[in-house]
């Protein structure tokens, strides 16, 4: 549609028809019957009518419900504007794929696009038209529950995989590819460094360490194409987010210049008052509008009292036909003015919705995002003939989808259990459970041991329930829970080999369980193929090749720990050096860290010319050669720092990265090209440009075990 027929439309709407465009609901609101005004509605004081000119909801799905609600909607709205439903669909919708924590540890871009391209699919054919995804936070804090949907500590990688899910979300031509779904960068800005790790906290950062560090993914998410932004819960310099218009208006529309709909997070806006920046409702509806929050999420501050706002001059009615319009905008583009059930689909929703294709997907990526963190004396891959005892709370728990999985079914869910069982050439199992995650007895130890007493190899299979990480799950020790550990103890005792896999939402201190382990499989919350991607690597069918996007901390004490900080001025160990007088300084393990079964040999790295200059750039190269027996991947990384710049420069930064995949014996040449844009940042006065001087490159399989060489920049 012309953006005049728009305005056409805008202009036939009465003041309380346009702010109901800019209200949010959940789908329960929605239930509320001609007569009666119950639940959100009720607590939200709203009537009737304002609910038939409400732009969009979430959290409802499913093509038919989506079809009649639409109708019903339709019958009411006076001007036939339709109904915009959004929904999270973070890692998957019914097929679910791993947490974005364990997405990023493939490294694979493509993979994340596939990954996003299937949950886009079953959502369309589901009736929902925008994703809240992706989630794009820089993340430092494994306390932070939410660090299990992000893609970890680098701004680099960070980047590149929210281009790579809005790719897969939106595809090429959202209009006419009703299979896809509108993006919704989140969450803007700097949700990912809250004190303390505790969610929603403060966060304190100067401008120019944001723009640096946390800016960038959101920006890169919105170059691709986001069609939406979120606001986040927190403070940033003082303001919080969804009040915040230096964050909203100079950055984000006047700087980045972007044109699409800016909605709040849940409740945020009313949460203006709790955090201490509005007296009341009205004050908040006044503060988010003049920040720039088009859609208020969950709270009622905009129904309540933008029209008396603008009745009495203090806001312009011009700013929320602004709002209305990018709005109406994104329905137009979604194509809801044409066809308002867009892709719902009952039938395909049968066909495609959890179909075999998609949970073979799912398995591809959940092997790959596994990350071997141990394998001592090449106790993994397992041999199929050797006895195997499966112990611990997740040997047949369908708890592997992670927390943001909210239709994802358990029981569509595949257990390791499951997973053996489908190897049907591995006869010898035995299985006990040995405790839950955070409870036991004295039975069930007991019988844990008694089953292991035979095996050849223990394959403990522990880690922390979905609901410890995700949204308002933080935690402030990060170990395993205590009653696990003593099995581990016990089971130690019984001196067999020992394979750990992991589940988990965020890196953990690994006291009690790194050193007792032969071998140790990361599978963070693997999906609903999670079981039979596991005994694909457990049995070698698949050769691990994840590596960390986040640093395991040596324990809680470190955090933040992560690989591109600062030097000190003391930057050697022992007295008057920077240290722990107890704990390492370093992390147990480090950014881009992860195993094979293969090994890879590097060769001297080389570069063209150790002068760059502006119109020169430099190659670097190396030769990777797999030097076992097994075919693998191996994620080959490249890093640069600046040896002195007019701002502290981080002591490695992620500049590239090629995964590469060899056959037993082959060799393959890696190029890098380096440029003199890469070396540019923010300076004090917030400039973004480089610094003449010498620059250290270094390559290698993870961020601490590099090989390096100098270069000038001229
Ligand atoms: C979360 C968002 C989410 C929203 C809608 C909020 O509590 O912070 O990430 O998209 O709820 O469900």
């Amino acid at each position: 549609m012309e953006n005049q027929q728009l305005l056409n439309i805008i202009d036939q709407l009465t003041l309380k028809e346009k702010i109901a465009q800019l209200i949010q609901l959940s789908g329960v609101a929605f239930d509320a019957k001609d007569s009666e005004i119950t639940g959100p509605l009720e607590e939200m004081n709203m009537d009737l009518d304002t609910l038939h000119h409400t732009g969009s909801v979430l959290g409802i799905s499913g093509a038919s419900e989506v079809i009649k609600l639409q109708k019903e909607y339709l019958k009411h709205n006076r001007h036939g504007i339709p109904l915009l439903f959004m929904a999270d669909v973070i890692h998957g919708y019914k097929t679910i794929f791993p947490i974005p924590l364990g997405i990023g540890a493939t490294w694979d871009l493509n993979l994340a696009e596939k990954s996003a391209e299937v949950a886009a699919l079953e959502t369309a054919v589901s009736g929902v038209h925008v994703t809240f995804a992706p989630m794009v936070d820089l993340v430092r804090d494994p306390r932070w529950g939410r660090v299990m949907e992000s893609t970890g500590e680098d701004p680099f990688l960070n980047s590149e995989f929210a281009r790579a899910f809005v790719r897969g979300f939106q595809g090429k031509d959202l209009t006419n590819d009703v299979g896809r779904v509108a993006a919704c960068v989140k969450h803007f800005a700097a949700y990912g460094a809250p004190e303390g790790g505790r969610d929603y906290n403060t966060v304190n950062m100067s401008e120019r360490q944001m723009r640096e560090h946390y800016l960038p993914a959101y920006k890169a998410g919105l170059d691709e194409g986001a069609e939406l932004i979120m606001t986040s819960f927190n403070t940033v310099d003082g303001i919080p987010a969804s009040a915040n218009k230096h964050l909203m208006k100079d950055i984000l529309r006047e700087e980045w210049g972007f044109q699409g709909v800016l909605i709040s997070d849940w409740g945020a806006v009313k949460e203006l008052i709790p955090h201490g920046v509005a007296e009341d409702e009205k004050e908040a509806a006044y503060k988010a509008m003049r920040a720039g929050v088009d859609i208020e999420m969950m709270s009622p501050c905009y129904v309540h009292h933008l029209e008396e706002l603008v009745q009495e001059g203090s806001i312009e009615e011009a700013e929320i036909d602004q709002a209305v319009l990018r709005v109406l905008q994104l329905k137009d583009k979604l194509g809801l003015f044409e066809n308002p059930y867009r892709g719902a689909d009952e039938l395909r929703e049968k066909e495609v919705v959890l179909s075999a294709e998609h949970r073979k997907a799912a398995r591809e990526v959940a092997a790959k995002s596994f990350v071997l963190l141990k394998n001592q004396n090449q106790t993994l891959p397992l041999q199929r003939d050797k006895k195997l005892a499966l112990i611990g709370p997740f040997a047949k728990s369908k708890d592997i989808l992670g927390s943001w999985s909210w239709l994802g079914a358990q029981d569509q869910a595949v257990s390791i259990f499951d997973g053996f069982v489908a190897k049907t050439d591995v006869a010898n199992l035995v299985v006990a459970q040995g405790c839950e995650v955070e409870t036991s007895t004295a039975e069930m130890l007991a019988e844990a041991i008694e089953t292991a007493k035979n095996a050849d190899i223990i394959v403990l299979a522990l880690g922390e329930a979905a609901w410890m990480s995700g949204e308002s799950n933080s935690r402030a020790s990060i170990q395993l829970p205590a009653v696990q550990l003593e099995l581990v103890k016990q089971i130690k005792a019984l001196n067999k080999p020992i394979v750990t896999i992991l589940f988990n939402g965020r890196p953990l201190d690994l006291h009690g369980v790194f050193e007792e382990s032969d071998a140790i499989l990361d599978v963070w919350f693997p999906g609903t193929e999670g079981g039979n991607a596991i005994c694909d690597v457990l049995f070698g069918d698949v050769n691990p090749s994840g590596k960390l996007t986040m640093s395991f901390p040596y324990s809680v004490g470190q955090i933040p720990v992560y690989y591109n900080h600062f030097n000190t001025g003391r930057p050697q160990s022992g007295p008057y050096g920077t240290r722990y007088l107890d704990i390492p300084i370093e992390p147990l393990l480090p950014f881009g860290f992860g195993l094979s079964y293969t090994t890879f040999t590097y060769s001297e790295m080389q570069v063209t010319s150790t002068v760059l200059t502006k119109d020169n750039p430099i190659q670097i190269q190396v030769d990777v050669t797999n030097s076992g027996e097994l075919a693998g991947e191996e994620i080959v990384q490249f890093y640069i720092r600046d040896i002195a710049g007019e701002i502290v420069r981080p002591v490695k930064e992620l500049k590239a990265f090629e995964k590469v995949s060899l056959q037993p014996g082959e060799r393959k040449t890696i190029t890098f090209t380096l440029t003199e844009e890469q070396l540019r940042y923010y300076h004090s006065d917030l400039q973004w440009q480089s610094d003449p001087g010498t620059f250290e490159l270094f390559v290698g399989p993870n961020s601490r075990d590099v090989q390096s060489i100098k270069i000038i920049l001229k």
